[in-house]
């Protein structure tokens, strides 16, 4: 299966850590022998190798400070415009693991559309497109006989979408309530333990659970944007920000975090969803509420469902190899799909 990749950062690179820990493994058990022809970064261009990309250069050319760094040999070619990279690539699969933008989803949804005219599966770790071009993408994709995964997108590889859209398919799912951001979940866990807001959030950042610049995470936005993926792909309603009501956690005083914890109660960012609208907002839980105990950075989501009752999964919403483990499986979901269709 050959692969392009957009964006070699934290996801990316946990991503081509896996490919390159677990290849044989992917052999052996699956089948799958995955390679990177391409590489593209906003700041480092495209990188190409028709044949593939050797992993253990490509990671130490990220440690050593960008794609530049990777060494020049036979057949290694560089500097492309990345939609005109895209075409010529023949490659089978584009991940799409740059930044997110919730308000255009540009410049990731052209490069995903790119790909699908040139018949590529497209799989995403930025919710960009998917937040707000989910039908779009889906018509594509359709239109090419190709496939569309984004796992990474919500709760990174802690299987929500593929709970929710696969295993629960048939039980018709009625809302979903969730911790769905990690740094902030991490800060009011901090918070309740003593800390004051500023020194948290540092932490947050220190550990590497916050961007440089944290207003996305904090003001709600980050998981706002993955509520518009829920409703968009569970519920397939488009919904827009303007149908959520989004509080951040930046108003929470040490005072409100004591006076919770005399109530027996605690504070969570909670984000919840029905097919008519959805809101992010901090609320006080008793103790008893399963998502109380959701601490530091993981994050969980409940599904309420006619068949199946209400459930739960908890578990890391971010991270490097998490975050690119959901990139792996979709990728297998897709190499088993073609798998399937060839027999
Ligand atoms: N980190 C997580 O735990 C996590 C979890 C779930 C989903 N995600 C999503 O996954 C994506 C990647 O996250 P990350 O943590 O890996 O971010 P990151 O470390 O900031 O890396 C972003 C990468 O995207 C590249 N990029 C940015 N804009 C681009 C553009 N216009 N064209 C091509 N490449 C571009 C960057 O290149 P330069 O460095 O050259 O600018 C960098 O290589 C984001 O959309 C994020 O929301 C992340």
């Amino acid at each position: 299966v050959k692969i392009l990749l957009i964006g070699f950062g934290v996801v990316g690179q946990g991503f081509v850590e896996l490919l390159r820990d677990k290849a044989q493994e992917l052999a052996q058990r699956y089948h799958l022998r995955p390679v990177i022809v391409g590489v593209a970064t906003r700041s480092q261009g495209t990188l190409f190798h028709p044949e593939g990309l050797n992993l253990s250069h490509l990671l130490d050319a990220a440690a050593a400070g960008g794609l530049r760094q990777y060494p020049d040999s036979e057949g290694v070619q560089r500097g492309e415009d990345i939609k005109t990279w895209i075409q010529r690539s023949e490659a089978d699969v584009l991940i799409e693991a740059s930044a997110t933008n919730l308000e255009t989803g540009q410049p990731a949804l052209d490069y995903c559309m790119t790909a699908f005219e040139a018949e590529m599966h497209v799989i995403l770790a930025n919710k960009g497109p998917i937040a707000l071009a989910y039908n779009e993408l889906r018509a594509a994709a359709h239109m090419v006989k190709r496939v569309l995964r984004f796992e990474a997108t919500v709760m990174a590889g802690t299987p929500s979408l593929a709970l929710a859209l696969d295993a629960l398919a048939g039980s018709t799912v009625l809302e979903a309530r969730g911790i769905l951001n990690g740094t902030t979940n991490y800060i009011l866990t901090q918070m309740h333990q003593g800390q004051p807001y500023p020194e948290a959030l540092a932490e947050a950042q220190r550990l590497g659970y916050a961007e440089t610049d944290p207003r996305g995470d904090v003001e709600g936005w980050d998981a706002a944007g993955k509520l518009l993926i829920l409703a968009a792909t569970v519920f397939e309603t488009r919904l827009t920000m303007h149908d959520l009501q989004v509080t951040g956690i930046t108003g929470i005083t040490t005072q409100d975090i004591i006076d919770a914890k005399q109530a027996g109660e605690c504070y969570k960012l909670i984000a919840h969803i029905t097919p008519q609208g959805g809101s992010v907002q901090p609320v006080r839980l008793p103790l008893s509420d399963p998502l109380a105990s959701v601490s530091n950075a993981l994050n969980a989501l409940t599904l309420k469902t006619d068949v199946m009752g209400d459930i739960t999964l908890i578990g890391p919403g971010a991270g490097r190899r998490q975050t690119g483990f959901a990139l792996l499986a979709d990728l297998l979901v897709i190499h088993r799909t073609q798998a399937a269709a060839l027999e």
